[in-house]
């Protein structure tokens, strides 16, 4: 039997919840919440579309209660307050910090062996954190704000492309951040082809630069964080662990020495299977990504240095 438990009910929670169970990830689906009634209210809304769909996923909603957790395969933590038009990641960090730390305490409680998913902002940051206060292996912690810049940037070339967004490739690594993320063009491609001999500079700097303030971008349209791609994003890392999938997705890991840093959670290239993090891919960067990394690195250990 496999389980993943969903941590908040708001926007990204519920649709990531709802993503798991309609594309039948696994076997349960835990939605818990602190605001009474909330998770069961979404699951019972999200299970009266099981007879429409045809879904056989299992879900549950919680208030509150993390017995019902009890081992679940993977977590993901979406917990925290979003961020207002005009706001940055960052600025979440003080209310953040304490809620993220909380429910990880709870999580493992019942969930000792455990994946962790941390989907909270700002997302770098609370990935590190908890690191710094779980005690778990690097492997089971992972950050998603890659999974969700990279589709962000694949969106964006696709549309510029007139093309399926499937049919592209394209990576985001660094910081979760509107002037953190590194979308890396040259390495994107449309079937193999190289985007830089489709689409003219200028075009690309214009993806590049759509691509890291994307999230910005929604949040001043939505009047709140955006939630669709968020949550898909996350039920993207969940299911690549749990059906053991070997994918390479961009998620936050916590780096020794790899991309010449250390001590900081970052978006970078990780293969994901069922031991969560099985391997972070180097990609040969050129002196200029080395540059941008570097800066970004900078950026989040600053941002880290706010938990002390
Ligand atoms: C975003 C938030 C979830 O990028 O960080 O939309």
């Amino acid at each position: 039997m496999s389980k993943v438990t969903v941590v908040g009910a708001g926007n990204v929670g519920a649709t990531c919840a709802n993503v798991l169970v309609t594309t039948g990830v696994a076997d349960e689906v835990v939605l818990i919440d602190i605001k009474e009634g909330l998770s069961e209210g979404k699951t019972m809304d999200i299970m009266q579309t099981a007879s429409i769909l045809g879904l056989n996923t299992r879900m549950v909603g919680v208030t509150n209660d993390y017995e019902k957790t009890a081992n679940s395969d993977v977590v993901v933590i979406t917990s925290g307050i979003p961020r207002k038009p005009g706001m940055t990641r960052e600025e979440l960090i003080g209310v953040n910090a304490g809620i993220v730390k909380s429910v990880t305490d709870n999580v493992l409680k019942y969930s000792p062996n455990a994946i962790i998913v941390c989907v909270s902002n700002p997302m770098d940051t609370m990935t590190y954190l908890i690191h710094k206060t779980s005690g778990l292996p690097k492997n089971r912690i992972i950050g998603m704000g890659g999974a969700l810049d990279s589709a962000r940037f694949k969106y964006f070339l696709s549309q510029s492309l007139n093309a399926n967004p499937n049919e592209i490739e394209g990576i985001v690594i660094g910081g979760h951040g509107d002037t953190t993320m590194i979308p890396l063009t040259r390495y994107a491609a449309y079937r193999g082809i190289p985007v830089s001999s489709l689409i003219d500079a200028e075009a690309l700097k214009k993806i590049a630069a759509d691509t890291m303030v994307g999230g910005a971008t929604l949040t001043g349209l939505l009047g709140t964080s955006a939630w669709y791609a968020p949550g898909a994003a996350a039920a993207q890392v969940a299911a690549a662990i749990i059906h053991d999938q070997k994918r390479m997705i961009t998620c936050s890991a916590l780096l020794e020495g790899e991309y010449g840093e250390k001590d900081l959670c970052i978006g970078v290239p990780c293969i994901l299977g069922r031991n969560g993090i099985e391997k972070i891919v180097e990609f040969d960067l050129n002196d200029e990504e080395k540059e941008l990394f570097a800066k970004s690195a900078a950026a989040v250990h600053n941002t880290n240095a706010a938990l002390a």
